[in-house]
């Protein structure tokens, strides 16, 4: 399949110019497959799933995939990895579109999300039409190692949802608890996407995916951090969204252990008016600070645990993805 014309997003550029030339047409046969296993039909459910793979994700785990494989050795694209990134950012895509009915989220990417859109159930049936696509595309290269790689994730990203939902407005829940809850939702798919370049790159899954979980969970922290501070043109969302849909991040809980007027907050109070200001409120603790603090020194651990390496685009590339977390640029 020729590759696509098709634009790197502005953010991967700095990392893409660092990992070479072999990955730009990488990215746009991913991003032309993506696409085709989105929409092949023409039903309201097909559209509404095209518009969502469209509407402008940075396709940041298909490109860790892609790094972790290194570069083709024939010059040739690896039908493994290109399957690898449209099947796990067709996953990520589902998961988005189930994530925003769990917490009744109206925007995402600064756009009405398919919940607000279309209600519970067809944004409901869209993920699971995403998620089929996804199967049936890492299906078709014929392994079943990378479909495991894909349903372990997918359990744990299902895991993750339940565990945010039987912890809303909870207050007390431990950081350890609410790190367990970020390896499960976020890591685990972003472990997914090392492990599946690294089966195709011929490296060792089990080092990447060590790597691409921590990163994934700092991730999660930054955008839980994000949620508090905004603003909003960057985030494409109010802020103080979690708070608003009972999900207790680390900002919060550590901004509780800090302040007595936000420890006495019940939760189940906060409207839609005041959560600006109880926004402020956790920013004007040290909670920020110290959550970032966290996520850099994961990130900090991942990076020195990851094996020396013979390729140093590879490394360049995979410090870059790691700076561009800690900068909150991805
Ligand atoms: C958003 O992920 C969901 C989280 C895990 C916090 P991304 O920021 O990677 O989503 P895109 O770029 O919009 O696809
Ligand atoms: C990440 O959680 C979503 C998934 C991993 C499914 P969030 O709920 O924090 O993501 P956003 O903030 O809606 O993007
Ligand atoms: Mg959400
Ligand atoms: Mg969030």
């Amino acid at each position: 399949m020729p590759a696509t014309r098709h634009e790197v997003p502005a953010v991967l550029r700095p990392i893409v110019e660092v990992a070479g030339p072999g990955v730009p047409p990488l990215l746009a046969l991913i991003e032309a497959r993506l696409r085709r296993a989105a929409a092949p039909g023409d039903g309201p459910v097909d559209e509404v799933a095209e518009r969502t793979v469209a509407a402008g994700g940075k396709r940041l785990r298909p490109l860790l995939a892609i790094l972790v494989a290194g570069a083709p050795v024939d010059g040739a694209p690896r039908d493994a990895v290109v399957r690898a990134g449209v099947a796990v950012e067709l996953i990520h895509t589902a998961t988005l579109v189930h994530d925003d009915v769990l917490d009744a989220a109206p925007l995402r990417r600064g756009r009405p999300t398919a919940f607000h859109t279309h209600g519970r159930a067809a944004a409901t049936v869209v993920g699971d039409r995403l998620l089929a696509a996804a199967f049936a595309e890492i299906a078709r290269g014929g392994d079943p190692e990378p479909a495991a790689v894909l349903a372990e994730a997918s359990r744990a990203l299902a895991r993750g949802e339940l565990l945010q939902r039987a912890d809303a407005w909870r207050a007390d829940v431990d950081e350890a608890r609410y790190l367990e809850r970020c390896r499960l939702k976020t890591g685990a798919l972003f472990a997914a996407a090392a492990r599946l370049g690294a089966l195709a790159g011929d490296r060792d899954p089990d080092a990447y995916a060590r790597f691409a979980e921590a990163l994934g969970v700092a991730f999660q922290l930054f955008d839980d951090v994000l949620d508090v501070v905004g603003p909003p043109e960057v985030t494409g969302k109010a802020r103080g969204t979690d708070l608003l849909d009972g999900t207790m991040t680390l900002p919060f809980l550590l901004a509780r252990a800090e302040s007595a007027e936000l420890a006495a907050l019940d939760p189940t109070t906060i409207g839609p008016a005041d959560a600006e200001g109880v926004c402020d409120r956790i920013a004007a603790t040290g909670a920020i600070a110290a959550t970032e603090d966290r996520a850099r020194e994961l990130v900090a651990a991942a990076l020195a645990a990851l094996p020396a390496d013979d390729d140093v685009r590879r490394a360049d590339a995979l410090a870059l993805v790691a700076r561009g977390v800690v900068d909150r640029r991805l």
